[in-house]
């Protein structure tokens, strides 16, 4: 297993730049399973859970080819309409297949997640969604068995909380359904606004966007499309906290600067300053950092994704900040992590308090999940010493050659190959 070793203190310089977001990426891929011919997808970053999506499409019969962030994905001879456990235990996103092989095959077998180390993640908005639009369910042996002899029924769906996958699931199935299919408490996020544009663009009727109510009027078929996927906008925030952490004036290019509104919002209240051009953002960083609250939500709300980032930046801002989670209360193990590298962190019932320390002392330390791995990387660049963070595939799930564009601003981190 790979590990990183960071020799911290080192001021950062120059241009880092955003590469493709691979959470627009994965459901961008399933959809693709909804029309026969070849959907092109551009600016594809390499990472190892599109790796796995690729893996299952090839399962089900898709031909895939990727080379230098082009992703063709041909899904003329779908024959196998099954997510085995081996993969989706790999990676949760796979429940991304259930919508378009129902709706296109009226049949699928998906096996049935398990938890991870954010929290127990269950599918149940996305299984009841299913069962509205007329698809029979069955749980067995560990596989979520899906059919709809027939094809998916237009119907209302009212989530009783925000999902963004189960939005983009059910989305992924009311495309082909019969009649008109209304979504309320849909999500907002900008990869859920991505979908529908190629959806739209592969022919789909949806409705509504950026908007929490869809209404999809379903249509016979579709047909295949080319897309460019947008910025990262969690790879984007990563970095801009990397510039305020290490004080570097840094430049975040090929960005969204419109997706992280509450992530400036926050750090100004921190003492940060930006500007602002086009997809380019500056990172003024603030010399003494003012400690702040955040509560993470749903989008335009303060991610979730970016909550362990955040919480590195305030371990040493001068005062006590809390750090309330609501998307998963449990996504706080890398906690304990920073306390390692001289972080004062408590949690209690979902909110960490972060009293903020003057310096962070280098330690070895592990990765436990994709975010949790990019604070540490963060709180390495700062602290005093050497940084050691063992299992970093987690973050080769998310982060394309971190350590390579970390490198080229002036940041010493190694990759140490096991
Ligand atoms: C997506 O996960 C992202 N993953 C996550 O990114 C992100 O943290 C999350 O959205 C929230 O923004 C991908 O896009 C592949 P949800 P998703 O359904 O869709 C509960 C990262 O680091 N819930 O919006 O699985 C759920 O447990 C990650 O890149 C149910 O209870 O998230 C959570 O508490 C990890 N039942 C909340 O809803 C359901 O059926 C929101 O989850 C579905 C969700």
């Amino acid at each position: 297993m790979d590990s990183f070793i960071i020799n911290g203190g080192k001021q950062l310089k120059g241009e880092i730049k955003v590469s493709g977001a691979k959470n627009a990426v994965l459901p961008l891929m399933a959809a693709a399973l909804l029309s026969p011919g070849e959907s092109i997808i551009e600016n594809v970053p390499n990472l190892i859970d599109l790796k796995t999506m690729s893996h299952l499409l090839r399962v089900i019969g898709a031909r895939i080819e990727y080379n230098e962030g082009r992703l063709s994905i041909d899904a003329s001879n779908c024959n196998c309409f099954e997510a085995p456990y081996d993969l989706v235990s790999k990676m949760r996103a796979s429940i991304y297949v259930l919508g378009p092989l129902l709706g296109r095959f009226h049949q699928a077998t998906v096996s049935f997640p398990g938890g991870c180390a954010i929290g127990s993640r269950p599918v149940d908005l996305h299984l009841t969604g299913f069962e509205k639009l007329g698809a029979k369910i069955e749980i067995k042996h560990g596989n979520i068995i899906a059919e709809c002899k027939g094809g998916l029924k237009g119907a209302e769906i009212v989530f009783p909380f925000v999902s963004v996958g189960a939005t983009a699931n059910l989305l992924m199935g009311a495309v082909l359904a019969e009649g008109i299919t209304t979504i309320k408490n849909a999500a907002l996020e900008p990869e859920i606004t991505h979908l529908i544009d190629f959806l739209n663009a592969m022919g789909a009727k949806i409705e509504g966007k950026n908007t929490n109510t869809l209404v999809i009027q379903g249509v016979k078929e579709l047909k295949p499309t080319k897309i460019k996927v947008i910025a990262d906008r969690i790879e984007a925030g990563t970095f801009v906290i990397a510039a305020a952490i290490t004080k570097s004036p840094l430049k975040i290019v090929n960005c969204n600067p419109e997706h992280l509104q509450a992530l400036f919002t926050k750090l100004e209240q921190a003492g940060c300053h930006f500007r602002i051009e086009g997809d380019t953002v500056l990172v003024l960083p603030a010399e003494v950092i003012k400690p702040v609250d955040v509560v993470t939500e749903p989008f335009p709300s303060f991610p979730t994704d970016l909550q362990a980032q955040f919480m590195a930046y305030m371990t040493l801002a001068d005062g006590v900040s809390h750090i309330t989670e609501t998307i998963y209360p449990d996504r706080f193990l890398h906690a304990a992590e920073l306390n390692r590298l001289n972080a004062d962190i408590s949690v209690k019932n979902g909110t960490a308090t972060v009293s903020g320390v003057k310096n962070l002392s280098g330690a070895k330390v592990m990765a436990t999940d994709l975010r949790a791995s990019a604070a540490l990387v963060l709180a390495g660049l700062v602290a005093e010493g050497q940084t050691t963070i063992s299992r970093i595939y987690h973050i080769d799930r998310g982060y394309d050659k971190i350590e390579e564009k970390l490198s080229n601003v002036g940041a010493d981190i190694q990759r140490i190959i096991m």
